[in-house]
């Protein structure tokens, strides 16, 4: 089930993001949640570090999941999603090493990299919350439209559309990503999606209209019973 909420502005959208991460952290001192980088949830995090920082929060229990990753460029790039994650979630809260799963954007051996991640998800209880956005092309971390969609942890070739990712504009030859696949995504006890910025209006539109297609994978998280979708009214 998907429950949709409507937002006047980023701001009443973003507290709402904060508030879903707070009851998560304080229902479950040990929460595993998966995070995705980007535009989409940065103010909610902001809002959420604060949050723990100023009420003095223990999330030293949590387990921080990077969702995907773009592939080839060093960690320390900031374009990558491990330099978003670090800035606004793991050094503000001093998360440890053990606590964070996260993929190597410049691992030696992907298909290695895969398994790797896929065996610490596998060692947790279960992911208690999955925070995500949608691309331009209804993408949902960085499974890309196409004519399938791989259950798994796994490296895919980038959309077109997800090329021109505003955390790509100051690097050349990104053309693949790692990701977590709807296997996990959907095996989350809670989602929280996000859709924000008028560029995500179409891919939005066709996440409400359409049955559950490849062509937008977004319309795959219709088959999770525990979807809060909230978007922000500026969309269209
Ligand atoms: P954004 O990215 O939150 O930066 O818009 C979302 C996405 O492309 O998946």
């Amino acid at each position: 089930m998907v429950s949709k909420s409507y937002y006047d502005d980023l701001d009443a959208l973003s507290d709402r993001i904060c508030e879903v991460l707070i009851e998560t952290v304080k229902k479950n001192r040990r929460a595993a949640i998966c995070f995705a980088t980007g535009s989409s949830p940065l103010l909610g995090y902001r809002k959420f570090v604060k949050e723990v920082i100023d009420n003095n929060i223990d999330v030293s229990g949590i387990t921080i999941i990077k969702l995907d990753e773009w592939c080839g460029l060093d960690m320390t790039n900031t374009a990558t999603c491990e330099h978003f994650l670090q800035q606004e979630i793991i050094k503000p809260l001093a998360i440890r090493k053990i606590k964070y799963i996260s993929f190597n954007s410049k691992a030696v051996d992907f298909e290695e990299e895969c398994e790797k991640i896929k065996s610490k998800i596998e060692a947790l209880p279960c992911i208690d919350l999955t925070i995500l956005g949608i691309g331009k092309n209804g993408h949902i971390g960085l499974n890309e439209p196409g004519e399938f969609v791989v259950p798994e942890i796994h490296v895919t070739d980038l959309d077109a559309k997800t090329k021109t990712h505003s955390m790509l504009y100051n690097t050349s030859n990104v053309s693949k990503g790692i990701t977590i696949g709807f296997k996990d995504i959907l095996s989350s006890k809670k989602i929280l999606f996000i859709v924000t910025g008028p560029e995500k209006r179409i891919a939005y539109e066709q996440f409400l209209s359409l049955n559950v297609t490849t062509q937008n994978p977004s319309t795959f998280l219709k088959l999770h019973n525990n979807v809060e979708c909230i978007v922000d009214n500026n969309i269209s």
